[in-house]
């Protein structure tokens, strides 16, 4: 019998919905961005994303149940993420999906964020199984994690300071870019020399798969600095270059290692910095060259969507990973116990 989940995704600035069939089939995926909204401000307001989530979920959810060509009568479970994210954007999600459970008498499957973005890779490549190492790299996180089975994730690396996609975010603003700073600092970095400048590329001792990109971000900062202070020219697309070429290299680099030393034949890739060219190139060439397998998902499902969520409630949901009305948004989880 086929499992129909509903799933609603309301974590940062994306109102989203989508319907999904069988954990790996999507009948619909819905995505409102803010990203216009918040452009204004250079970055996600969190009270205005919530605002923004409440005035558009109905509609998104709507679109989500026609694109399906289904109702609510037909869905099985209703799933939703409620961590980690902003805890104002979630509420609106977790407080839509209860109402739902409760109204049509259907379950409520809890979904970690991050987790969603992991099993983006499992709707995008059927043929892909478990285990595999993913590196997730989002504007809140950088994790490389160990993917044991469809609901055990081993965290082997995280980052020590600011996220990839935060760090991209940062550099793209010192270079008045403007936000959402990872696609714009990409679309510059293309026509610049990423030999230019030398960046910094940090490993940490105790843990070879962690990440700490301050030391890189400071090192763009300081030559912006000394170079204004001289008054000479800067060429930004061979600083964005630069720039991309030393963060892409520690995420390949450490991704390819953690898979090496696990023992693990697959990698993969996850959250919106997944839906970078030159990552996903780069990271071509380590697999290759190591004799491992690469899957990635297509951009629309790299950054923040719901039908990610979908999928990892149907595991969950086999698993009878329920919730009751007590749901609560959480700004913080781990992603294992
Ligand atoms: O996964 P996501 O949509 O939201 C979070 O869960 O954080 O990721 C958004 C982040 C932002 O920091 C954005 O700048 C970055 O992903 N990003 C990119 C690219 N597209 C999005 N970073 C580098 N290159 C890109 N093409
Ligand atoms: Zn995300």
């Amino acid at each position: 019998m086929d499992t129909l989940i509903l799933a609603i995704e309301s974590s940062c600035d994306e109102t989203a919905a989508a319907v999904v069939k069988n954990g790996r089939q999507v009948l619909s995926n819905v995505i409102n961005s803010q990203i216009d909204i918040h452009t204004r401000y250079g970055g996600v307001v969190p009270e205005i994303a919530s605002r923004n989530h409440i005035k558009n979920i109905d509609a998104v959810v709507d679109g989500a149940l026609t694109d399906a060509g289904c109702t609510f009568n037909d869905l099985d479970a209703i799933a939703v993420t409620y961590g980690p994210g902003l805890v104002g954007a979630l509420l609106v999600g977790v407080s839509y999906a209860k109402g739902l459970s409760y109204a049509l008498h259907k379950p409520l499957i809890p979904v970690h964020h991050i987790k969603g973005h992991i099993m983006a890779n499992f709707i995008a490549h059927p043929e892909l199984e478990p285990p595999f190492v993913c590196l997730v790299a989002s504007g809140g996180h950088s994790h490389i994690v160990l993917a044991e089975d469809y609901l055990n994730f081993k965290i082997l690396g995280r980052t020590r300071d600011d996220a990839a996609g935060e760090a991209f975010d940062k550099i793209a603003r010192v270079l008045s870019l403007g936000y959402p700073g990872g696609p714009k600092l990409e679309a510059l970095a293309k026509d610049g020399n990423a030999e230019a400048l030398e960046f910094p590329r940090v490993s940490m001792k105790d843990n070879e798969f962690d990440f700490s990109f301050s030391g890189v971000k400071t090192a763009v900062i300081n030559y912006m600095h000394k170079a204004e202070q001289k008054n000479s020219a800067v060429n930004k697309a061979d600083v964005a270059a630069s720039f991309q070429a030393a963060v892409t290299d520690v995420l390949c680099k450490h991704t390819t290692m953690a898979a090496v030393k696990n023992g693990v034949q697959t990698v993969a890739l996850a959250g919106g910095v997944a839906s970078n060219s030159n990552l996903r190139e780069k990271m071509l060439s380590y697999a290759d060259k190591h004799g491992l397998k690469l899957y990635y998902p297509p951009p629309v499902l790299c950054t923040d969507n719901a039908a990610m969520i979908g999928c990892a409630g149907y595991y969950e949901f086999l698993n009878g990973n329920v919730a009751d009305l007590s749901l609560n948004a959480v700004a913080s989880i781990p992603l294992s116990d």
